[in-house]
């Protein structure tokens, strides 16, 4: 069964896409197959992986156009790693998806046509809209990534409330699969806020904490994979620590 992923949080900067490219390649580079899906119009996960934003077919035409999702399959520099791209355009998927029948479910449905990969990463825009509804209705389970600074709890409510609405409304499970703690800086307000998280959270919470380094955002911005650019930065470390856990979470080795 494929496990799909969807990466949320509301708030935006909380690292949503660094972690959905990151265990992508983590993902990959393990040996499974998967599929990263950019519901951002920001773009940033598909510029991440394919270093172009000018794809012919997009996620754009596959909700609002039904194209088929296999034509909007990209494959990456990284064996096993696929990308649906974004576009610009799909900012205006919620004004243009408000009246169409059925707009939570499209990405379910377009999900419905591909099954040769272990995992799906839906990474997600920093707000509620109905891209962020169509990545909960058609994942499995939702990672939260938490930024270690001030107020990361304070959107989280948020969050929960909108995806209890949803369990509750259109009756989808949607489970937590886990909650990643990233930007940790090691000052005060980190160590505080992660235990803030931690309580919150409880077992849910990922072992591995991602600290705050620059080697993630410079591998990031040079379209490069952080195991291949700063295989020994702590970033890279702490990443590939929590690929494996999401391993073992999802496949109980
Ligand atoms: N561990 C890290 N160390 C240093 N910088 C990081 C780290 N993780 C992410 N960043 C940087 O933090 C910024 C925000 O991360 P990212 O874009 O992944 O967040 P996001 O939640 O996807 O944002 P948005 O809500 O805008 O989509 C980026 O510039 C990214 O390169
Ligand atoms: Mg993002």
């Amino acid at each position: 069964m494929t496990r799909i992923f969807a990466l949320c949080n509301n708030k935006g900067g909380v690292t949503k896409t660094t972690t959905t490219v990151n265990l992508g390649y983590g993902l990959a580079r393990a040996g499974k197959r998967v599929l990263v899906i950019d519901t951002d119009a920001q773009s940033n996960s598909t510029y991440s992986l394919l270093g172009t934003l000018d794809q012919e077919v997009t996620l754009f035409d596959v909700l609002i156009n039904g194209a088929r999702i296999s034509d909007a399959i990209m494959p990456s520099s990284q064996n096993g790693l696929y990308l649906v791209p974004s576009s610009i355009n799909l900012s205006a998927a919620d004004l243009l998806m408000a009246s169409a029948a059925g707009r939570e479910l499209k990405l379910t449905r377009a999900l419905k046509q591909v099954s040769d990969f272990d995992y799906v990463l839906i990474d997600t825009p920093p707000n509620l809209g109905v891209l962020t509804v169509n990545a909960f209705m058609a994942c499995t389970d939702v990672i939260i990534p938490i930024a270690l600074t001030t107020y990361a709890l304070i959107g989280i409510s948020i969050l929960e409330t909108t995806m209890q609405e949803l369990r509750e409304n259109l009756d989808v499970p949607l489970p937590i699969f886990g909650v990643v703690a990233n930007l940790d800086d090691h000052t005060r307000l980190s160590t505080d806020v992660l235990s803030a998280v931690r309580e919150h959270f409880g077992e849910l919470l990922f072992d591995s904490v991602i600290p705050r380094n620059i080697k993630v955002e410079e591998a990031h911005n040079q379209i490069a994979c952080l195991f291949d650019y700063a295989p020994t930065s702590t970033g890279a470390v702490a990443y590939n620590k929590l690929v494996k856990e999401v391993i073992e979470r999802a496949e109980g080795h």
